[in-house]
């Protein structure tokens, strides 16, 4: 299949024309991939089965997890869930258009394809200009997973999408860098109090500013087990990661870069190539092949929005073991951390004390 590329700047008016042709092919049962303000999602009719089933195959992803349908009016919403509870209207308020996602109760419209089979759906009003212009031009509530192979991190530029599913989708609209560059954070509203079930943009406690406390899915930031399963279906895989091995070293800053650089030496010694995620802060204290950093410590959003892109260059050089620092898992660094460990595949140790270690 051949992919069109459309390159698209909103202020220009022929905008309007590509935005037209996305439109087109995806009333027409094709996938569309456009950028959102978390990352790119891979678009589709979300009330058609057969366009739900394309996604599933062009990603490779397990029919049983669920995709998201987005809309770009509110008003959309009362034809794909059964009921609005009061807490949501008023995430929505505070939140909509914006990186939050939604599971309601669903209507009886929305095809089991789209859902993995459950008697929710998941919804999400993206604030992205490209993304809210495809949607309403096509009319329809678009079904739209992270627009990467499954397992892979997510697409957070058109060449990451063109990497992995060029030539398996109808066509890809770049609208340049995602803003946020992690997944939209994830609330199920149809369970009382409502659960966080993925962190993103909108954290915790901007959360509970709004409706007051919010349950943690138990399984968020340790490694899901056969007792304590992730409700997101999505979350239980691990492999949201790159080729290369990685390993997340926490403990003091000095420690966590004796601890790191001696692993390097002895994987460099054994032939593999290494790769450290550093930051601003600290990237002069590592000896690895590769250095890169997410960017500065002070600004997480910074660090989120480059983490995917990261992942992805790592790979891109041929890197066989990548080491992380961590960061403090409250406001942002709660997603931050959640995507690093499932990248680790949740491989985190201590850094040690190169005094007390005797080396
Ligand atoms: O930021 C985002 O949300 C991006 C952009 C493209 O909008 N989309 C995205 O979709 O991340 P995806 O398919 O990669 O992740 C959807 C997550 C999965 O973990 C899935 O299990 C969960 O949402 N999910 C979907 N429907 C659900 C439901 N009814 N109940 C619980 N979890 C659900
Ligand atoms: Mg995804």
């Amino acid at each position: 299949m051949n992919t069109i590329l459309a390159k698209v700047d909103m202020a220009r008016p022929e905008a309007m024309e590509t935005i037209r042709q996305a439109a087109d092919i995806l009333r027409a049962g094709g996938l569309v991939a456009f950028p959102t303000e978390t990352v790119y999602g891979l678009g589709g009719n979300g009330l058609d089965e057969k366009a739900c089933e394309k996604i599933y195959l062009a990603k490779g992803r397990p029919s049983d997890n669920p995709l998201i349908l987005h809309i770009a009016q509110q008003e959309e919403l009362n034809r794909i869930v059964r009921e609005i509870p009061p807490l949501a209207r008023k995430l929505m308020d505070a939140f909509w258009p914006g990186p939050l996602t939604l599971i309601f109760p669903k209507a009886e419209i929305v095809p089991p394809k789209a859902t993995g089979g459950l008697d929710t759906v998941a919804v999400r009003f993206p604030s992205h200009p490209v993304a809210r212009a495809v949607i309403r031009a096509a009319g329809l509530p678009i079904a739209a997973p992270s627009a990467n192979s499954s397992g892979k991190p997510s697409p957070t530029r058109a060449s990451h999408v063109e990497f992995d599913l060029g030539g398996r989708i109808d066509m890809i609209v770049d609208g340049g860098a995602t803003e946020w560059g992690l997944e939209s954070t994830i609330v199920d509203v149809s369970v009382e109090p409502p659960v966080l079930l993925r962190p993103g943009a909108v954290t915790q406690e901007m959360l509970e500013e709004v409706i007051g406390s919010v349950e943690i899915d138990p399984a968020l930031l340790s490694k899901p087990t056969a007792a304590v399963k992730p409700k997101a279906p999505g979350m239980k895989y691990t492999h949201y990661s790159p080729k290369a091995e990685v390993l997340l070293v926490k403990g003091a800053e000095k420690n966590v870069a004796d601890t790191i650089n001696r692993m390097a030496a002895a994987e460099k010694a054994a032939g593999r190539k290494t790769g450290v995620m550093a930051t601003e802060q600290t990237r002069e204290l590592y000896h690895a092949d590769v250095v890169l950093s997410l960017g500065s410590r002070e600004n997480p959003a910074e660090i989120g929005a480059n983490l995917f892109k990261i992942l992805r260059k790592f790979d891109f050089l041929g890197v066989d073991v990548v080491y992380s620092e961590v960061f403090p898992e409250k406001g942002e660094g709660m997603a931050i951390m959640n995507r690093l460990q499932k990248a680790a595949g949740y491989h985190v140790i201590e850094a040690e004390d190169e005094k007390r270690s005797g080396i």
